[in-house]
């Protein structure tokens, strides 16, 4: 290549990255087990035995991907005392807002009144946090951003199939975000991000849309709808196959995110995983060897369920209120699902 005689402009980023705030919102309706099992031909106890999970909250009709995310943004803005105004980027990480296009992220930067930003959504699912969080963290490095908001959102009541035996009871609804910003000193780690597209319909949407269009057009041609079509899509999963995938091969990613931070489970104060299964929950901190001292994230799956690209900010969210993760501990977050992909780092709890 020639030598350029005309050199193009470039941005200098800040050396350093931190969550400067977090916010979440949890939608009020509470659904518990007994609500949903007889659809199922299920238990409360047979899914608190097999997941952990007693209950999820689910959306109200006013309570979408983009007034989740604004009202859990607002909460994570004046956590960290920032203005809209100062926001100049602003990532949805979900796989349920129901709008092919326009994406959740303008429209959430239009409600907050962050008018100088930058946004798009990311597609990531149960890893979408940590990838948002890590491309917020190069952008802001890079120069093409100073503040970011990032945000994980779900609303799985659209896309749940309530007689779905694997999934009917396993996701839930709710929102939270992080404020990123320029520190002192380094608040988020290197990250690790990974996908394995052999896996990917193990969690997948049932029909894709050109699917459901051909469907719609054979039943008009025949004025026939089949007794076992749903009209929309919901979210399917192969459970056993995603469970042995998560055990197996994402409790070494620990290690690796571990490594690529440049510390140690000892230097760890907060472990933060995608609340996928209190089983899965489980097995990685065994096999990470995590010491004692170490808290776990292990009660939203309880009580929230599986939030997707929202488990983690909102499981990390809870620790800092309930004050088990203190201001200045370092935290490992990890997602990891559909994909297959994964995506993690460590943190300094703002
Ligand atoms: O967020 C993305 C990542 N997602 C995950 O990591 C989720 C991974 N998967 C899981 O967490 C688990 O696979 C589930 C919680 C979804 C299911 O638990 P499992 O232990 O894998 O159950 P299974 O599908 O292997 O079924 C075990 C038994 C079967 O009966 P038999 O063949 O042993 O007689 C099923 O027919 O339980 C039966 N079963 C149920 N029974 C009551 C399956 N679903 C249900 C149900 N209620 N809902």
């Amino acid at each position: 290549m020639s030598e350029p005689t005309t050199p193009l402009a470039q941005r200098r980023g800040h050396e350093f990255t931190a969550i400067l705030g977090l916010g979440d919102h949890r939608p009020e309706r509470i659904v518990p087990n007994s609500e949903i099992v007889e659809a199922i031909d299920s238990s409360d106890e047979w899914i608190k035995e097999r997941s952990g999970i007693a209950s999820r909250r689910l959306a109200g009709p006013d309570e979408t991907i983009v007034t989740m995310s604004a009202s859990a943004s607002r909460a994570a803005l004046e956590n960290a005392g920032i203005t809209p105004e100062q926001v100049d980027l602003v990532i949805v990480a979900s796989v349920t807002h129901p709008w092919q296009t326009p994406a959740a992220a303008p429209m959430v930067a239009d409600a907050l009144g962050a008018t100088n930003a930058a946004a798009y959504d990311l597609g990531a699912a149960c890893a979408g946090f940590c990838y948002a969080l890590a491309v917020a963290d190069d952008a802001i490095r890079a120069g093409s951003a100073t503040h970011a908001l990032v945000i994980g959102a779900e609303k799985f009541s659209d896309f749940r199939d309530p007689h779905d035996r694997t999934t009917a009871f396993i996701f839930g609804d709710g929102a939270a975000a992080a404020v990123v910003g320029p520190a002192d000193s380094p608040g988020i780690s290197a990250s690790v991000l990974g996908a394995d597209g052999t896996g990917a319909m193990q969690i997948a949407q049932t029909r894709d849309w050109t699917r459901v269009r051909h469907d719609w057009e054979q039943i008009a041609a025949s004025g026939e709808v089949p007794a076992d079509l749903s009209p929309f899509p919901s979210i399917g999963m192969e459970g056993p196959s995603v469970f042995r995938w998560a055990v197996t091969k994402m409790a070494p990613v620990v290690q690796q995110i571990l490594d690529t931070a440049g510390v140690t489970a000892d230097d760890l104060a907060v472990f933060v995983p995608h609340q996928a299964n209190v089983r899965i929950i489980d097995a990685m901190v065994k096999r990470a060897h995590l010491p004692e001292h170490v808290v776990v994230a292990r009660d939203d799956i309880v009580d929230m369920a599986n939030t997707s690209a929202a488990s983690v900010p909102l499981a990390l969210t809870r620790l800092v209120r309930e004050g088990r993760a203190k201001s200045g501990d370092l935290a490992l977050l990890m997602g990891f699902g559909a994909g297959l992909a994964w995506a993690g780092q460590v943190v300094r709890v703002p």
